[in-house]
């Protein structure tokens, strides 16, 4: 089969390269795609939001799947869009992908289902909004309620820094309509994991946990960013909490969705902090996670091309389990100043060192070719992921090779999984 993966970031690549190793798929198409994705597949010059573009070139390229990675075209309905025109797409409607892109849609769907969440409080006037964060002066959490490109999170310590946040989004408006509306949540501790299930409507394969780096910082210090590096499998989760996950998180979210009214077929993330009274939802996505993927993919032991096309077809087996014993971890290089101000176009060196047989696979996150040369693209340039027979492996792996590659200015964390080893499974 032929296979269209929508996005250019190193989640994409992932993507791309685990279709590739599926004997059922003959080639892959990216949009738009980056210069280490052309490496494995067609890359076409359409952007991600345009859908008679991704319409067109779909039906121009005979694609039987099409994958959206990201989800701003997926909360703006671009998966209906193409469904309406006959072509098969793994990813949710318009009306699922609310559990992404409205916070408050989540909250409140959550606890209509039961699935465990911290408590919150929903407001569309900043005054009352305040009133409630001072009143309750102690830590907590403020979400703009719409898509905010990783942002629109704020974890405040006092009420003061919970004021600051409110007015940003709901008086200054820095995420536009996304703060029109905003959840006030209790501010959780403990661990996170990262859970993503491929779902089909009403069944799910569970791919294996993972866990994201987000701060910009070794030692989970400085400013959040879309995620600094990535290791799969995760060893405080045993099979205990893997099964109470699914229970109550991933099987009563499809049947809710289904109930609803609003099946959900495409990839289920959901942001996991186990807190000393259980496990609690942060958020869903409504996609693969990134970098999550790019360790996630490498490790579990599933062939993608046909798992998506079932799912998309509402075919999913029984099976729901997708672990291999392989380990991986991906250490994310960074441009100097990400996630604020980046300068791009910088040449990178050292790439044409590394080979897949070291257990070294590296995915471009934002690359394109400049005159013969790779050069950086964005905020986060690289993820590289190492494999291997335990985390100890993959990480010397993935570190061995970042040592090959440079850039003017990269920056990565040293400390990707090393809170995780000598955890036993
Ligand atoms: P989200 O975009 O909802 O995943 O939030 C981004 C990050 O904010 C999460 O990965 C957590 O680290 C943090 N966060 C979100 N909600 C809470 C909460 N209720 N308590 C503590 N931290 C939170
Ligand atoms: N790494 C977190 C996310 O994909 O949203």
């Amino acid at each position: 089969m032929k296979v269209m993966v929508v996005g250019s970031g190193g989640r994409e690549h992932a993507i791309a390269w685990k279709l590739a190793q599926d004997e059922s798929v003959s080639r892959v198409v990216c949009c738009p795609g980056n210069a280490g994705i052309a490496k494995t597949a067609k890359c076409l010059p359409v952007r991600v939001n345009d859908t008679a573009g991704l319409l067109a070139a779909a039906s121009e390229e005979g694609c039987d799947l099409v994958v959206f990675g990201p989800e701003e075209p997926l909360v703006n309905g671009a998966a209906d869009a193409l469904r309406k025109a006959g072509l098969t797409v793994f990813g949710p409607s318009q009306s699922a992908s609310r559990l992404e892109g409205s916070k408050v849609f989540a909250k409140v769907f959550m606890k209509r289902h039961g699935i465990p969440s911290a408590d919150f409080e929903v407001f569309d006037d900043y005054e009352k909004a305040r009133a409630y964060v001072e009143e309750k002066r102690g830590p907590l959490v403020i979400k703009a309620d719409g898509l905010a490109k990783g942002k629109g999170v704020v974890v405040c310590d006092d009420a003061e820094s919970g004021s600051v946040a409110l007015k940003g989004m709901m008086v200054d408006r820095r995420f536009g309509d996304s703060g029109n509306r905003v959840v006030v949540e209790e501010r959780l501790e403990g661990p996170e994991l990262s859970v993503t299930a491929v779902c089909d409507g009403r069944r799910h394969l569970l791919l294996p946990f993972s866990q994201d780096h987000k701060r910009a910082l070794e030692g989970d210090r400085g400013p959040n960013t879309g995620g600094m590096g990535a290791y799969c499998p995760v060893p405080f989760v045993g099979r205990g909490l893997a099964e109470e996950i699914e229970s109550a998180v991933v099987r009563p979210a499809l049947e809710g969705m289904a109930s609803d009214g609003t099946p959900y077929t495409g990839v289920l993330y959901a942001g996991i902090m186990l807190t000393p009274a259980g496990i609690r939802v942060l958020e869903f996505n409504c996609r693969f996670g990134d970098p999550e993927t790019q360790a996630v993919l490498p490790s579990a032991d599933v062939r993608l091309g046909e798992t998506l096309l079932a799912a998309a077809r509402g075919e999913l087996s029984g099976v729901n389990r997708a672990e291999s014993g392989r380990h991986s971890a991906c250490v994310v290089l960074a441009s100097a100043g990400y996630p604020g101000e980046y300068e791009t176009g910088l040449p990178i060196t050292g790439l044409d060192s590394l080979s897949d047989e070291d257990g070294v696979l590296v995915f471009h996150a934002a690359t394109r070719e400049d005159g013969g040369r790779t050069v950086t693209a964005g905020g986060r340039v690289l993820g590289i992921t190492g494999t291997g027979p335990s985390l100890e492996v993959a990480l010397g792996r993935a570190y061995a090779a970042v040592r090959a590659v440079s850039f003017r200015g990269m920056h990565f964390r040293r400390d990707i999984g090393t809170r995780a080893l000598g955890v036993a499974g």
